[in-house]
């Protein structure tokens, strides 16, 4: 088989054939496949996309390009959730133990990364005592007994999407959607779940800004799960505003556990519910979507979802007494208002904005060597559709900069006050089974 053909073959909208695309994740993984080949493949693919067969097959064959995670020894249906990305994103400090309290098992590897805030990784540190590295027998004797763990991800998952990721980057081919849904979905089926919720987000502050596209790469991303025998669902939520009222790490938690304790704040709480029901009733352990929205809505308001959550806490070594008492956990020392110039409703708030804003007060890193502050963030106190008056606070910056002023003109560029009623936005724009 030569390398030429397959280009050849693809820039002249032909199909490829299963070993075709196994030659070549095979032979570019080993360094036997130059870059330029694959570049001018990848352009190909680009142009004449790929059928969901041969999506399918790219996946498989860059899942099968590394090790995978065997989670066979923990009982029962493994679900697991991933989100594309966003603002103020903690569903999963909510979804994880929703669902472990209805029985089912969740066994998250999560990773640390660059961005705006840090990952969950990081966000669970800001929790004194917090310890992500554990064993693997440790790991799966956790998830057995509590249902649910949260580790670092080890293991050299899909090295093939990781060489061609970066080699898409520089040659003007992330944007694929087959790419781009193989590229997720390789990394997810690796991590050896057997049923897969996604979180596809749209909007201003989302990889997919607009939902035509969100909903184009959420299809392509079932249709590789159906193709490859696992369950998937995928759900398109907004994310034309940060998601609740918290950005950064420690208040992310604080805010996290306090829907786990009852608290309704509307859309983080709605998400999470929705996000859950479908993992659970993947998992099997409801007869119906809306029976598992009903059950585990209860189990936000009898402690049942919070207790998971201090029992992953604990197991971990983590200071309960700081989820117990909120006020214990990471502050900054100093919080500064950003307050509304003019009357009107509140008709924007570009996540991104907000993203970099509590990135300059340290909530992420900009470089791997960064460290996280785990107190400072941003807490908005408007969103979309409120009202407000001059004079009234729209952010408030937990700040360990006595004058954070490139933070402060950030989320003033980020927000757009109109004279007119404005409708809060869709949360939840469409599920993709
Ligand atoms: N995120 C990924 O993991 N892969 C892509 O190709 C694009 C975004």
């Amino acid at each position: 088989m030569r390398m030429v053909d397959i280009i050849q073959k693809k820039r002249n909208g032909k199909e490829l054939t299963d070993e075709e695309i196994n030659f070549f994740i095979n032979g570019y993984t080993k360094d036997e496949i130059p870059d330029y080949q694959l570049s001018a493949l990848m352009m190909a693919i680009y142009f004449q996309g790929l059928t969901p067969s041969e999506t399918a097959t790219l996946t498989q064959a860059m899942v099968n390009s590394g090790e995978t995670i065997d989670l066979s020894a923990i009982e029962g249906h493994k679900v697991d959730k991933h989100s594309t990305g966003g603002v103020g994103d903690k569903v999963t400090f909510i979804v994880g133990p929703l669902v472990a309290s209805a029985g089912v098992p969740l066994a998250k590897m999560s990773g640390r990364g660059l961005g705006h805030t840090g990952g969950t990784l990081d966000k669970l540190e800001s929790i004194e005592g917090f310890n992500i590295e554990m064993t693997k027998e440790q790991f799966i004797e956790n998830v057995n007994t509590f249902k649910i763990a949260v580790a670092g991800q080890t293991g050299n998952l899909a090295p093939a999407d990781k060489k061609l990721y970066a080699l898409r980057d520089v040659t003007a081919t992330v944007d694929a959607m087959p790419l781009i849904a193989a590229s997720v979905m390789s990394k997810k089926l690796a991590s050896g779940a057997d049923s897969i919720v996604l979180d596809v987000k749209t909007g201003s502050g989302a990889f997919m800004k607009s939902l035509e596209d969100s909903e184009a790469l959420a299809t392509e991303m079932v249709n590789i799960g159906k193709n490859l025998g696992k369950n998937t669902v995928a759900i398109i939520s907004d994310m034309n505003q940060p998601l609740g009222f918290e950005v950064g790490n420690a208040n992310e938690i604080k805010e996290a556990v306090e829907i786990l304790k009852g608290k309704n704040v509307n859309d983080l709480r709605k998400l999470s519910l929705e996000l859950a029901a479908h993992m659970t009733t993947l998992a099997g352990a409801f007869n119906s979507y809306e029976d598992a929205y009903k059950q585990l809505e209860e189990n936000l308001e009898n402690g049942k979802a919070f207790e998971s959550f201090r029992n992953l806490v604990k197991a971990q070594g983590g200071n309960v007494d700081m989820i117990d008492d909120l006020t214990k956990l990471p502050d900054s020392k100093h919080h500064f208002e950003v307050k509304a110039e003019t009357d009107g409703y509140i008709s924007e708030i570009d996540a991104e904005s907000i993203g970099i804003a509590a990135m300059y007060l340290g909530a992420g890193r900009a470089t791997k060597d960064d460290q996280i502050n785990y107190g400072v963030g941003i807490s908005l106190k408007k969103k979309i559709g409120d009202q407000v008056q001059a004079g009234e606070t729209l952010v408030v910056l937990n700040s360990d900069i006595e004058n954070p002023t490139d933070s402060i003109k950030k989320v003033k560029e980020a927000y757009t006050i109109s004279n007119d009623k404005v409708q809060p936005n869709t949360l939840i724009y469409k599920v993709i089974k």
